[in-house]
């Protein structure tokens, strides 16, 4: 879908999902992440950068594994994650649109459980290769979590919290040869109703990642 017919059908609220391209299991069981190796830490960094242009090919399992454990797994013992969060209100959520359907990610069980089995990859940014790219991430915060932080301050947290875990996803994608970007330029409210989310979820960014198509 173009730029601009999401653009005419954000403004009407009639954004909505494609029919799901295949079928979508309940759970998606990951195997275990593969936490050592990789670029050195200043190799990724030096070649950290977004991309826009994405082959449409599935990530395999170990490659998703990967990432959703780098961008906001629970890294030891005790719960702890990949990204840091203000007092540990672990306040974002990781929806992983696929073609098959849409999933949250479950850090302590590993685990993606399906939400709607609908693609949500064409509604999750007014830029047309979301579309076809084989996953768009999607970062809501759950402000029924942050009841320590000061009503004032919690979007500008949560969104800190949700920079940090972009910037796991860019790194790991640098240094597993992936394609990635991080994305502001959505339609907030077609993605809140498609994933059903309650008044007290905030849909903050979207990011992209596959494989990079060269062009
Ligand atoms: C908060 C934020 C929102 C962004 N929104 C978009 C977006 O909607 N679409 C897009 O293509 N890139 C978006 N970007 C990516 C920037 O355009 C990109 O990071 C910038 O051009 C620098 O390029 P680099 O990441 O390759 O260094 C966003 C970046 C940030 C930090």
């Amino acid at each position: 879908m173009s730029t601009l017919t999401k653009l005419a059908l954000g403004l009407m609220g009639h954004l909505r999902p494609a029919p799901p391209l295949g079928d979508a299991t309940r759970t998606i069981a990951l195997p275990p992440a593969d936490r050592t190796g990789g670029l050195p830490l200043m190799a990724a960094l030096a070649a950290r950068h977004s991309s826009r242009a994405f082959l449409p090919q599935a990530l395999s399992p170990q490659q998703l594994s990967d990432l959703l454990w780098a961008a906001w797994g629970v890294n030891r013992d005790g719960g702890g994650r990949t990204a840091p969060s203000a007092l540990d209100a672990q306040e974002i959520d990781l929806y992983v649109a696929l073609p098959a359907g849409a999933y949250r990610y479950d850090a302590p069980s590993h685990a993606l459980q399906l939400v709607v089995a609908q693609d949500l990859r064409r509604i999750t940014g007014y830029q047309d290769f979301v579309d076809q790219a084989p996953l768009d991430l999607v970062f809501v915060a759950d402000h029924t979590r942050m009841s320590l932080v000061p009503v004032a301050q919690r979007e500008s947290y949560a969104s800190v919290a949700a920079g940090a875990i972009a910037q796991n996803v860019y790194l790991w994608c640098a240094s597993a040869g992936l394609a990635t970007v991080i994305r502001a330029w959505i339609d907030r409210q077609a993605i809140a109703d498609a994933l059903g989310l309650p008044h007290d979820h905030q849909v903050l960014l979207s990011q992209t990642v596959g494989l990079p198509s060269g062009t």
